[in-house]
């Protein structure tokens, strides 16, 4: 009986030590971390959207941890405590079958892309193997007042009537898109605020792991970062993303526009008579000086564009002058 009581109480008092140890302290210590500097809690809508995540088992695929490795340099920075004070339980996932999402919404913050991605990844990533997730859609005759159909390419689109989110996609793009690393404080002068001295070109080497012509580089960047809404063949998507092929700015003799854009980003220009729904995100914050240069020469150069190619130095001078326009 005494041994019985023994084996029975010991194995609990195990139990309960490991519990604490993995569970309650690690639990408990995070719960008391403070939200980094930046970092905002969720709206109830996108609330609501990181529970369909959740429900629909995007985590399987998809992480959301930045470790501090090379390789995870393309999703941003490290992944900090802070980060994750509002996001609890966190949805770090284990898997990475897909990109990990991290600072998703600052590399794809268009609303128009992540619909027509949702209801076919490939519309805009022919490779893809993503599933579709059409049930987060509804196909109606036509869009009620104040809805914004999703402009799905004809190749995919429904051959009658249109394609709208529904209650739960709204919630889960409104998610995807509050998905986005707040700079860290030292890390301000080296990626996003304009500074006198452009970045050292070695903090950029180590995020584009190919050497050789700029070219090359500005290619790798450009598919990697681009391509989801302007295409790889530059054609962008009729009505969702312009062309860049044979594009007004990416062929202009002066290329200072072509630079303001790629670095700040631009909303609600109208592009050979399309006005478009969803903005164009900045990337002067990803990138430095000499890869936006090098993604700016592909762009002037490629589908038989003629651009006059740009240099660091001037993409420098137009970040210094800051988005004042
Ligand atoms: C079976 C694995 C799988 C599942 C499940 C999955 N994804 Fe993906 N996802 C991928 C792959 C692979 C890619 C890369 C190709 C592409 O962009 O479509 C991707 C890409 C993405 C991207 C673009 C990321 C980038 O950097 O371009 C987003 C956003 C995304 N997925 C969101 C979701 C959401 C939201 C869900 C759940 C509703 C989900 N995924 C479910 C595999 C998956
Ligand atoms: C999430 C989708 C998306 C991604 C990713 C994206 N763009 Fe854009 N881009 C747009 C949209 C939408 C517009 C048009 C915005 C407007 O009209 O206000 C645009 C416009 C542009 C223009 C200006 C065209 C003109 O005629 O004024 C350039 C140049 C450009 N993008 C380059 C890039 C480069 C370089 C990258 C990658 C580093 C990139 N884009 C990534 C959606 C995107």
């Amino acid at each position: 009986m005494n041994k019985l009581v023994a084996i029975a109480g010991g194995s609990l008092a195990i139990y309960i030590v490991l519990a604490l140890m993995m569970g309650v302290i690690p639990g408990w210590q995070l719960s008391q971390t403070p939200p980094g500097p930046g970092v905002k809690p969720l709206t109830p809508l996108q609330a609501e959207g990181r529970e369909v995540y959740v429900a629909n088992g995007c985590s399987y695929c998809h992480t959301q941890q930045v470790r501090p490795l090379p390789q995870d340099q393309v999703f941003g920075r490290p992944s900090a405590p802070g980060d994750f004070a509002y996001q609890t339980p966190e949805l770090l996932g284990s898997e990475r079958t897909g990109p990990d999402l991290t600072d998703v919404g600052v590399r794809r913050g268009s609303d128009v892309w992540q619909y027509i991605h949702l209801y076919n990844p490939r519309a805009v990533e022919p490779a893809s193997i993503m599933p579709s997730f059409p049930f987060l859609f509804e196909i109606v005759d036509r869009a009620p007042p104040g809805v914004a159909p999703a402009p799905i390419p004809k190749a995919y689109a429904p051959a009658h009537g249109v394609v709208i989110p529904t209650r739960r996609a709204q919630a889960l793009v409104a998610y995807l898109l509050s998905l986005k690393q707040p700079p860290q404080p030292a890390q301000q002068t080296a990626a996003g605020a304009p500074s006198a001295t452009p970045t050292p070109a070695a903090a950029g080497t180590a995020r584009t792991p190919v050497a050789g012509a700029p070219l090359a580089r500005g290619k790798q960047l450009f598919e990697t970062n681009c391509a989801a809404c302007h295409q790889s063949n530059g054609r962008g998507l009729p009505g969702a993303f312009p062309a860049l092929a044979g594009n007004a700015v990416a062929n202009a003799a002066d290329a200072t526009e072509h630079i303001h854009i790629v670095l700040f980003g631009l909303q609600g220009k109208t592009i050979d008579g399309v006005k478009y729904a969803s903005p164009m995100p900045a990337w002067g914050a990803q990138f430095d000086d000499r890869q936006i240069a090098d993604l700016i020469n592909y762009e002037r150069s490629a589908w038989g564009n003629h651009g006059a190619p740009v240099t660091a130095a001037e993409v420098a001078k137009v970040r210094a002058a800051g988005n004042g326009k």
